[in-house]
């Protein structure tokens, strides 16, 4: 493994990843493969660019084209695939699902067929702990456990997982999958909702919580969750699915109010606004899997809420560019009415 096509790496957790990688393997070349979605953006790599010189490249090109995926491979002599492409925001899957299918499970089926056809070395699948569904308390996911998705997005990648799967029965790819529970950290796009209340906070701007905000989630920091995708490339067994996540979830409203604290700024900020529907109230898995390969989460909660919080703080130049663009009308189809009929915290 030396040659990696990273699919979906101009995006929040694939840059980190490529950064991430090329750090820590001097002998490794990343090509980038990236549709620049609204949610893909070359700033995310722009220091990757300057620091790591040719051992990385960069195409623009969409996964559901096969000519681009295959001339890819087949220029930078690609022996691994991570993909990460996807369209990834829960909200968008309920308003506009298309784009959802199309890259989500048509994408991975594109790049299924070319790792057959090259006969590459491993073909990882990066996914999400949403496959499982809403998970009741008491109980935590384990990775042979039925997928139960239940919004458009979760659904299709449920799809694009069960693809893998048969690719590895029936063809018998080489393929690994990592489930991952909610990243934080530098260079996620504001629509999620760490960073959206983040930056909505230093402008003081209202919170929009979903709901009573009892709805939970296990954030975790981008880089563990990186160190997992290497994990279980270098580690993994062909074949295995496995959770990725710290084991330790977290109320919406705790982490509303954390990130209020850490700025010092009110807990009026806080709008309870209507909930998202058919909204998974929780997500739990067991990690026990990907701890056996020897990985470890590094940041607790709080920890790494601090280090994106300030780095949030640090680089205005970074998302004030998003924030001021397309993103206002999506702000505005997405939270005005809500708004109009919220109620303080
Ligand atoms: P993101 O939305 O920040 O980035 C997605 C990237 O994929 C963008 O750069 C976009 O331009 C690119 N892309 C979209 N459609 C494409 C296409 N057809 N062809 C090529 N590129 C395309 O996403 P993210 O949050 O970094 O998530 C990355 C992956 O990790 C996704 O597969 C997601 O399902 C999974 N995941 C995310 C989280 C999370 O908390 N963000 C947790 C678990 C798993
Ligand atoms: O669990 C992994 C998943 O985490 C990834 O697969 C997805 O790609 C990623 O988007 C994320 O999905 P969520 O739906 O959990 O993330 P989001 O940031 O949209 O929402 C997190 C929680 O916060 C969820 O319970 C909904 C709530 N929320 C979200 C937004 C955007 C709010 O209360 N208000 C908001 O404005």
């Amino acid at each position: 493994m030396r040659n990696l096509l990273v699919t979906g790496g101009a995006g929040f957790i694939g840059s980190n990843f490529v950064r991430f990688m090329l750090e820590r393997h001097p002998d490794y070349r990343i090509v980038v493969l990236d549709k620049l979605t609204y949610a893909g953006n070359l700033d995310n790599l722009k220091d990757v660019e300057e620091r790591f010189g040719d051992r990385y490249a960069f195409v623009r090109g969409d996964i559901c084209d096969a000519k681009v995926v295959e001339e890819a491979i087949h220029k930078h002599d690609v022996d691994t695939i991570v993909n990460f492409a996807a369209e990834t925001h829960v909200d968008r899957s309920i308003t506009e699902p298309d784009a959802f299918i199309r890259t989500d499970v048509y994408g991975t089926y594109v790049l299924l067929e070319a790792a057959r056809k090259f006969g590459l070395e491993r073909y990882h699948q990066v996914s999400t702990d949403e496959v499982y569904g809403d998970i009741p308390e008491g109980y935590r996911s384990k990775e042979d456990d039925p997928l139960r998705p239940r919004s458009p997005y979760s659904a299709s990648k449920a799809g694009a997982e069960h693809l893998v799967h048969a690719y590895f029965t029936t063809h018998g790819v080489p393929i690994t999958i990592t489930r991952g529970s909610n990243n934080i950290g530098p260079y996620q796009y504001p629509e999620k909702v760490v960073p959206l209340f983040i930056t909505n906070a230093i402008d003081d701007e209202p919170l929009p919580l979903y709901g009573d905000g009892m709805q939970k989630r296990d954030y975790q920091y981008v880089l563990d969750h990186c160190e997992g995708i290497e994990t279980a490339l270098l580690k993994g067994k062909p074949g295995e699915a496995y959770n990725l996540g710290t084991g330790v979830e977290t109320p919406n409203i705790v982490m509303a109010k954390k990130i209020l604290d850490l700025l010092g700024k009110p807990e009026s900020l806080i709008r309870h606004v209507k909930d998202r529907p058919g909204h998974d109230r929780r997500y739990a898995m067991d990690v026990s899997k990907i701890e056996g390969l020897g990985w470890r989460s590094h940041h607790s909660f709080d920890e790494a809420l601090e280090a994106t919080v300030r780095w949030y703080l640090e680089n205005e130049w970074w998302w004030r560019k998003i924030k001021g663009g397309a993103f206002k009308e999506y702000y505005r189809r997405q939270y005005a009415e809500r708004l109009r009929g919220s109620g303080q915290a």
